[in-house]
């Protein structure tokens, strides 16, 4: 049932080509340069009119939440806020008629996701789900929305649920952009065709698999460990933060990168892994004058860059490439070292990767 491998999440994160590419199947058309969503075009006016979108998830559906804000705001121009589902119903939050609230949830069952949703309705707003599971209590409790084809996931810790609500959530963001009229015809297909290049291209990012185990054999008895990023990929070092924590019980940290001297400097020393997402565009220079501070403090850098790098590669401990790819769909190949590298780690400390201790698989509880 593992398909051979050692264990569900390793299977998990290998799935992930074709379970983006099941996501996109029959929605993006490239040949002729449409995107369909049933989810979204029956409610393109809601859309169109909405005042702002507001996102509600927890754990790492609330991560693609904070991917799907970014890319959001950069392609349609709408206005995104993004919540814990758990802070948002108890805190009388101001919820407009016109707002659309997105729950994202892979199993469709979060008791707080549930109930953040139940408020949005009593307020009037129009409640888009993205869950995983078909039939699911948040599927249909939605006025519409759109499923991630990611099939079952047993591993505890999410991993190509995560994968796979970024590509909708991408979907519906480029669909919006191009009803809005915020791009143009030659971009709307150029991200199109970008976004069919993806499943292979995480196929490449998993050939580094090897060298990221040697890596994790080198860090697997650090203490801590701090994950940087900037722009798309800060929500990505808050979920590789959130990986490494929950399977392999080392404390971790996601900081966006230009927050380190604002506090979390303050730990570097030479026993701290610093892992940095480096990839070319987003904020590169910056990110890699960040890595000089790093570095002048004795922290060890993992840098995850795009191929061919050579400024990072030139100060870093380690190296990992990703392929390049147009800068807002990074996430989805920065993520997937990451996710092998919590993986290895934990298999090296001999921890049970698919059923962390006190961790659910779905939190009915709040
Ligand atoms: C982390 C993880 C959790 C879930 C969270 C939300 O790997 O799996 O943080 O993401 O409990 O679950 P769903 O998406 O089912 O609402």
């Amino acid at each position: 049932e593992k398909g051979g491998y050692d264990h569900f999440m390793l299977k998990e994160i290998y799935e992930q080509p074709d379970a983006i590419k099941d996501t996109f199947r029959g929605r993006m058309l490239v040949d002729q340069g449409l995107i369909k969503m049933a989810g979204i075009d029956d409610h393109i006016d809601k859309f169109l009119n909405a005042r702002r979108i507001l996102i509600v998830a927890c754990g790492t559906s609330w991560h693609a939440g904070l991917v799907a804000e970014y890319i959001f705001e950069e392609l349609a121009r709408v206005p995104v806020e993004v919540e814990y589902a758990s802070e948002f119903r108890y805190r009388n939050p101001v919820i407009y008629e016109d707002d659309i609230l997105v729950a994202i949830s892979q199993s469709g069952e979060t008791a707080d996701t549930m109930a953040a949703i139940k408020l949005a309705k009593e307020n009037g707003a129009f409640v888009f789900g993205v869950c995983n599971v078909v039939g699911s209590s948040i599927s249909r409790l939605s006025d519409a929305g759109a499923y991630t084809h990611a099939g079952p996931e047993i591993g505890v810790a999410s991993t190509k649920a995560f994968t796979t609500q970024i590509t909708v959530l991408t979907l519906i963001a480029l669909q919006l952009a191009k009803k809005k009229g915020k791009i143009s015809t030659s971009d709307f297909h150029t991200y199109l065709a970008e976004l069919e290049t993806i499943p292979a291209k995480v196929e490449k990012a998993l050939q580094s698999n090897d060298h990221i185990l040697q890596i994790a054999n080198i860090y697997k008895n650090a203490q801590n460990c701090l994950y940087l990023g900037r722009g798309f990929n800060f929500p990505v070092a808050l979920e590789g933060a959130l990986k490494l924590k929950e399977i392999s019980y080392i404390h971790a940290e996601g900081y966006p990168a230009a927050e380190m001297k604002h506090g979390p400097i303050a730990l570097i020393d030479e026993q701290m892994p610093v892992v940095v997402i480096a990839t070319k565009k987003g904020h590169y220079e910056k990110v890699v004058s960040n890595i000089q501070e790093i570095k002048s403090r004795s922290g060890k850098i993992i840098g995850i860059v795009t191929e061919g790098d050579k400024d990072v590669k030139n100060m870093a401990d380690h190296v990992i490439e990703v392929p390049e790819t147009i800068e807002f769909m990074t996430p989805l190949l920065t993520t997937i070292p990451l996710q092998l590298l919590s993986y290895h780690i934990a298999v090296l400390l001999d921890k049970n990767v698919d059923q962390p201790r006190n961790l659910a698989k779905s939190v009915t509880v709040e």
